[in-house]
């Protein structure tokens, strides 16, 4: 590894030190200086969370070579304040609770800086545009923008700076006041450690030899090479696992590595531990694989006719099919004035959090394997991890670090087992970073869904029978996918009193990135379709899409479709709202034209096709742009 001297000043310290010569200047103050408030989201220049000063200008430090801070000043988020000496744009930060999951907080906070720098009277626009550079995937950014503002006429002296430090007393509730954020100091300052920020004495660092393959048998693999590799401490694959390999949260399908055969395209297959990244790097590029190419399933309604098995050994591809029966809905069917039918989709999501997946395994002085991660579910994944290791429970212990952002992605568990055979075999720490990269391509999605909607009302617009099918691709493996089929028929027809329900959702198996949980688990793919088909209805019925939904919204007394009571319901109050503050014109959406003067909005625009505004006539003549 070549190295090269640099001379440079970090938040006030002058450095002379041999750095890795291919260090970027995140990696030199991340690996080197400790310095693990700027945080690498992307590695890319996209999200700014490793937002720096150089000479005094915002620079990304994911994109800059370290050879190239030689002779600079440098300034962290670590020079801007402390925990108990904030500065104005952090307590400002702290005041206006921007500051949610935190990963993204201390580059925001060097963005604002910077903007403030650069143009102390900045109006939102400017501040906007200064701050354009910076991704936020959890606090949204009013609260950010309202920081940066407020920040400013504290500077300024337009405002109190003890406004910075105002707080509401909670009486009765808690809701909607503004309390102090506890955790909020550490995020602001960067001073908070996540997965990837940790080290410990003697750590290796682990990295993933994954499939090129959507599915294909593994004729042989190689180890030869890699393990030759100076540093390299192990190499693991399904051999090394001394329990259980089939884990999952649901169905207990899935191996910690592959073992035979891949499923999908990023799966696992091998994991080197070394006393380098560097030399984990070169060792994986070293393995050598032969495959057999097995055909490979993508579509979801296909994988119901199981000519092509993913499982082999389940002699199916469906993984949940959950029924909900309610009346009869050929009754219903047969009362109704107006029948609708229609299909809908929605596609595969990435959860995108701010934070790449990463953890810590090690095995503490007791024997005790312990997991850092930020896992959404760890009492599960604890389970499951005894079980892999054969293990007894009190041998296994998980530690939530704090969580960048999840929304659900972090629930199924991914990488942690093979976290844990390194640190078993070897002994010692071991850390993982995913790559933005390789987090995109291994880890689970939203779960893309077809849905098949047949709706029957009267022309008075009561729904008299529901008729829905959905089909949802769980890819390789089960993960959440049985709690998400669950929660999608449950919730799928909405808030709405229907006597004749006929709900059908099923998960199946392809051979695509797996799905799991995520926010909304399910209740999205089948409420989407319910609340479009009945913005179709309206239009057909000539009717106000509020009207209709009111004419059949629960109210406090009725059995949701699953026979529990509700003993409120606020669907009502919800709709009220919601027309008040859309600032409703109402009517039948087909009874406006292309025109629409609602939303708030002073302006006309176009009608949307989604929507209440939704007309046939102009679609199907391709009028509407
Ligand atoms: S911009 Fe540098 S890590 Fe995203
Ligand atoms: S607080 Fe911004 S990404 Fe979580």
């Amino acid at each position: 590894m070549y190295k090269l001297k640099i001379n440079l000043e970090v938040n006030g310290r002058k450095i002379n030190k041999e750095v890795n010569s291919h260090y970027r200047l995140l990696d030199f103050l991340r690996e080197d200086l400790d310095l693990t408030g700027s945080k690498e989201g992307c590695g890319a220049g996209e999200c700014g969370t490793c937002s720096v000063f150089v000479d005094g200008k915002l620079v990304k430090s994911c994109l800059m070579p370290v050879a190239k801070a030689s002779g600079k000043k440098i300034e962290t988020i670590e020079y801007q304040g402390t925990p108990d000496n904030l500065s104005t744009l952090q307590k400002a930060f702290y005041q206006t609770g921007a500051s949610q999951c935190g990963f993204c907080i201390p580059g925001m906070v060097m963005a604002a800086t910077s903007t403030l720098r650069n143009n102390p009277d900045a109006n939102i626009e400017e501040i906007k545009e200064e701050m354009g550079g910076n991704i936020c995937r959890c606090t949204g950014y009013q609260k950010i923008f309202d920081a940066v503002e407020l920040a400013r006429d504290v500077i300024s002296g337009k405002l109190d700076p003890k406004l910075l430090e105002q707080y509401s007393k909670p009486k009765d509730s808690y809701l909607g006041a503004n309390v102090k954020r506890i955790d909020a100091p550490s995020k602001v300052t960067g001073r908070l450690k996540y997965a990837a920020d940790m080290k410990m004495p003697n750590m290796l660092h682990m990295q993933v030899f994954r499939s090129t393959k959507p599915h294909a048998k593994i004729k042989k693999l190689d180890l030869t090479k890699a393990k030759q590799v100076p540093g390299v401490e192990t190499i693991v694959t399904c051999d090394d696992v001394p329990g259980i390999d089939n884990f999952g949260v649901f169905i207990e399908d899935q191996p910690v590595l592959a073992r035979d055969k891949v499923r999908y395209v990023g799966e696992a297959i091998a994991a080197v531990a070394a006393d380098t990244l560097e030399a984990a790097k070169e060792a994986i590029s070293k393995i050598e694989i032969e495959y057999e190419d097995l055909p490979a399933l993508f579509d979801s309604e296909e994988a119901l006719k199981d000519k092509i098995l993913i499982h082999e050994h389940y002699k199916t591809n469906l993984v949940k099919h959950i029924p909900i029966r309610k009346g009869n809905v050929e009754e219903g069917f047969a009362k109704a004035d107006l029948i609708v039918e229609e299909k809908f989709s929605t596609q595969a999501v990435e959860h995108a959090y701010l934070e790449p997946m990463a953890g810590v395994g090690y095995v503490d002085s007791d024997g005790t394997l312990v997991i850092i991660s930020p896992s959404q579910n760890i009492t599960h994944h604890r389970h499951m991890m005894a079980k892999i290791m054969n293990l007894p429970i009190h041998k296994v212990r998980f530690i939530m670090s704090p969580v960048g952002g999840g929304f659900g992605g972090k629930e199924d568990m991914i990488y942690q087992g093979m976290l844990a055979l390194c640190a078993m075999k070897t002994r010692l720490p071991v850390k993982y970073v995913m790559t933005r990269e390789e987090d995109i391509i291994s880890t689970a999605k939203r779960h893309p869904s077809r849905t098949n909607y047949k709706i029957g009302l009267t022309k008075e617009g009561k729904i008299t029978a529901v008729q829905i099918k959905m089909i949802a691709d769980g890819g390789a493996y089960g993960c959440s996918t049985e709690g998400v089929m669950r929660k999608a028929a449950i919730l799928g027809a909405g808030p709405y009193r229907i006597d004749n329900l006929q709900m059908d959702t099923i998960g199946v198996y392809t051979n695509n990135t797996p799905s799991g949980a995520f926010r909304s688990f399910g209740a999205l793919q089948t409420e989407f379709a319910t609340e479009s088909i009945l913005d179709i209805c309206a239009e057909k019925l000539n009717m106000d899409p509020f009207e209709l939904r009111r004419k059949n919204m629960f109210v406090a007394g009725d059995l949701t479709h699953t026979k529990q009571k509700l003993n409120s319901a606020s669907i009502g109050t919800v709709l009220n709202e919601l027309e008040t503050l859309a600032n409703w014109e109402k009517g039948a959406p087909n009874s406006r034209g292309q025109i629409r003067k609602d939303l708030n909005s002073n302006d006309n625009r176009d009608s949307c096709f989604l929507g209440a505004r939704l007309n046939d006539k102009l679609r199907l003549s391709g009028g509407i742009k």
